[in-house]
C-alpha cells in the first residue's frame, strides 16, 4: 500500500511519527508538501500533479492541513476523493471543523452539549447576545487556534468594547459564548481514531490564565475518561465526519461540553502524556478502511429520478409508531430504513422485525413521493395578535394556526 501524508512540515513531531508508523507497518509512504500540488479538473478524469509532474497512484492519504491553508488544502484532499483515494479525514469535514460556529451549528442538531453560543453582527443583536450569555463572557474569533483569539471579558462594558474593536474595528467574525466557570481553566482533549477514544489528556491552564492550550503554557496529564465523555467525543467526531479527530471538551456542571473538534490533532502532547501510540492506531485504521473511500451518499442515492434520502422524527400520532418495520409496509412502498436513531444511539440497518417508537428518528431511502407523506408537516405557527379596526366580532382569531 502507498500512503501520502499531506504536510507542510515533514520534520514536525506529528508528521514524523505518522511516517514512522507507516514504515513500521510495511507500507510505502511519502510526505508531500500540500502547497506543491496542482489540481487538474477535467471531465471524467480528475488528476493531480505534484511539483509540476503527474502524481503517482496512492491508496490512502493522511491530510495534515494547517489552519492557514484550509482552502487550498481541502481542495487537494477533495481532488484525491474525486480520484477514489481513501482520505482519513474527508475534505468537507475538515472545512466544517475549521470554523467554530459552523461546527457548533452542525453539532447542535444532535444531543451534544456545548456552551451557549451566539453569533451576531448587528449591534442590537450583539447586545442581546451579551445579555443572553451573561458575564463573564467568552469572545472568540471564528477561525482562531492555539488559544489565540479567545478572550474572557469580565464584565459587560469590557465585552462590549472587545466586540466593537473586533467586529467594527478589525472586521473579524466573532462569537459570544457563555463562560464555563466549572471547568476552572481545564479541558479534556480526547483523541478519536475510527469509532473510539484511544487516548485522553487533561490540559490545565497555569496561573490566572483560563485557556488550557499547550501553546498558552497549559500542562497535560494522562486521564481515563468515563463513558459519557467517551461517547460524547466519538459522537461529535462522527457527526462531523472525521475518522481521526481531537475533541476538546469542558467539564460542565451536567457533563461534557464540546468546544471544538480538530481535524489535524497534534500527536506530540497526547503521545507524551499518555504513552499511547496514536500514529500506529491511525495507520491501522487506514488498513481497515482503505477499501471504503468517502462518497457523498445523498448525491449518489439521488441520482435516480424520483428517489432520495431523508431523515424525519416519528411523532406520537404517526402511522409508523408502535409497528415493526415490516408491519409499516414501507418496503412495499419502495422505502428502505437505513438507520434508526433512538435516545442518541443509532441502530444501523435495522431488521424488519424491529419495532418503531414515537421519538425515533428514521433515516430512509426511497421513493420521494412516499417519503413526502411520511415527513411530519411543520409545526403550526401561532399568528400574532393583529391590530385591526375591524369590529370585534369579526376580529381574526389569534390562535389560528398557519400564516
Ligand atoms: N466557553 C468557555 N468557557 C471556559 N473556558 C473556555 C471556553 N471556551 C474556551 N475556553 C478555554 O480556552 C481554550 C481555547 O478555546 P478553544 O475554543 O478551544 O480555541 P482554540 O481553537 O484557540 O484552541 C480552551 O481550551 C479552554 O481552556
Ligand atoms: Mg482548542
Amino acid at each position: 500500500m502507498r500512503i501520502a501524508i499531506l504536510s507542510r512540515s515533514p520534520r514536525c513531531y506529528s508528521t514524523r511519527r505518522l511516517r514512522e508508523a507507516c514504515v513500521a507497518a510495511g507500507y510505502e509512504v511519502k510526505v508531500l508538501d500540500t502547497l506543491r500540488f496542482g489540481i487538474e479538473v477535467q471531465e471524467g478524469e480528475p488528476k493531480l500533479s505534484f511539483r509540476g509532474k503527474r502524481l503517482r497512484d496512492y491508496d490512502a492519504v493522511i491530510p495534515r492541513i494547517g489552519a492557514s491553508m484550509t482552502f487550498f488544502g481541502t481542495a487537494v484532499v477533495r481532488q484525491f476523493e474525486q480520484m477514489g483515494v481513501y482520505c482519513v479525514n474527508p475534505s468537507h469535514a475538515i472545512s466544517v471543523s475549521r470554523d467554530k460556529l459552523r461546527s457548533i451549528q452542525v453539532l447542535s442538531r444532535h444531543r451534544i452539549g456545548f456552551p451557549t453560543t451566539v453569533f451576531a453582527k448587528d449591534k442590537q443583536a450583539v447586545m442581546a447576545a451579551l445579555t443572553r450569555v451573561g458575564t463573564p463572557a467568552i469572545i472568540k474569533l471564528l477561525e482562531g487556534t492555539q488559544g489565540i483569539g479567545v478572550i474572557l471579558a469580565d464584565n459587560r462594558k469590557m465585552a462590549e468594547a472587545v466586540m466593537e474593536a473586533l467586529q467594527e474595528g478589525a472586521k473579524q467574525n466573532v462569537l459570544v459564548q457563555s463562560f464555563v466557570a466549572e471547568s476552572r481553566g481545564r479541558d479534556i482533549r480526547a483523541l478519536v481514531v475510527g469509532d473510539r477514544v484511544i487516548a485522553a489528556m487533561r490540559r490545565s491552564a497555569v496561573g490566572d490564565e483560563f485557556r488550557s492550550n499547550v501553546h498558552r503554557g497549559g500542562t497535560v496529564e494522562n486521564i481515563e475518561i468515563d463513558e459519557e465523555y467517551q461517547r460524547c467525543a466519538v459522537h461529535a467526531a462522527q457527526i462531523m465526519g472525521l475518522r481521526f479527530a481531537g475533541v476538546d471538551m469542558l467539564e460542565g456542571p451536567d457533563g461534557p461540553l464540546v468546544l471544538e473538534v480538530n481535524s489535524s490533532p497534534g500527536l506530540e502532547g497526547i503521545e507524551r502524556a499518555t504513552g499511547v501510540d496514536v500514529a500506529q492506531a491511525v495507520v491501522q485504521l487506514i488498513a481497515e478502511e482503505v477499501l471504503l473511500p468517502e462518497i457523498d451518499i445523498r448525491q449518489r442515492l439521488s441520482l435516480r429520478n424520483g428517489y432520495g434520502v431523508t431523515e424525519f422524527p416519528i411523532l406520537p400520532n404517526s402511522e409508523l409508531a408502535g409497528k415493526t418495520i415490516q408491519q409499516t409496509g414501507l418496503r412495499d412502498r419502495d422505502v428502505i430504513v437505513l438507520s434508526i436513531t433512538r435516545d442518541s444511539v443509532t441502530i444501523p440497518n435495522p431488521r424488519s422485525d424491529r419495532e418503531l417508537y414515537a421519538g425515533d428518528s428514521l433515516l430512509c431511502y426511497g421513493k420521494l413521493i412516499t417519503l413526502r407523506g411520511l415527513v411530519p408537516p411543520p409545526k403550526p405557527r401561532k399568528t400574532k395578535k393583529v391590530k385591526t379596526r375591524i369590529k370585534p366580532e369579526r376580529a381574526i382569531d389569534s390562535e389560528t394556526p398557519g400564516d
